[in-house]
């Protein structure tokens, strides 16, 4: 280990990122199939060029992502995913710089600058590059104050 960090890195699985296209129409879909209902309502989160809301579930939550702009990272994965899709899973750490350290120390690419952004909850979060976990786009995030 190049570092001194605990061997388990990652801490509870906080959520599942699902791009779409309309989260009205999402929201719809859960309720219909499913019997979900919104727990967050939409909002928009301009400095990650989205708009999200969330679905609670008995142990996680689903986030669902827009597009918010003509910037947003969004626009991508759904150019290559018409009708949306799965775009990152999320866990929650212990300490997000160190997190990002150990990250970059076992040669993994962060995305961006590689400092910290406030996410959809209101604490930091940072990216880990697809190419280095095997396809998955992995977010890591602060555990915030309460569950
Ligand atoms: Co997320």
């Amino acid at each position: 280990m190049p570092d001194d960090l605990p061997p388990l890195l990652l801490g509870r699985l906080n959520h599942v990122g699902i791009a779409c296209v309309s989260i009205d129409a999402t929201v719809a879909m859960y309720a219909r199939l499913f019997g979900a209902t919104v727990s967050t309502p939409a909002f928009d989160l301009p400095a990650q060029g989205v708009r999200v809301a969330f679905i609670d579930v008995a142990n996680s939550q689903l986030e669902l992502i827009e597009p918010l702009g003509a910037d947003s990272p969004i626009h991508g994965f759904l150019k290559k995913n018409p009708s949306g899709g799965q775009h990152h899973v999320c866990f929650e750490v212990a300490d997000i710089i160190a997190a990002r350290d150990a990250m970059r120390a076992r040669g993994a690419t962060i995305l961006g600058t590689g400092e910290p952004r406030i996410g959809a909850h209101g604490v930091p979060i940072i990216f880990v590059h697809p190419r280095d976990t095997g396809g998955v786009l992995i977010e890591l995030m602060a555990t915030p104050e309460h569950h």
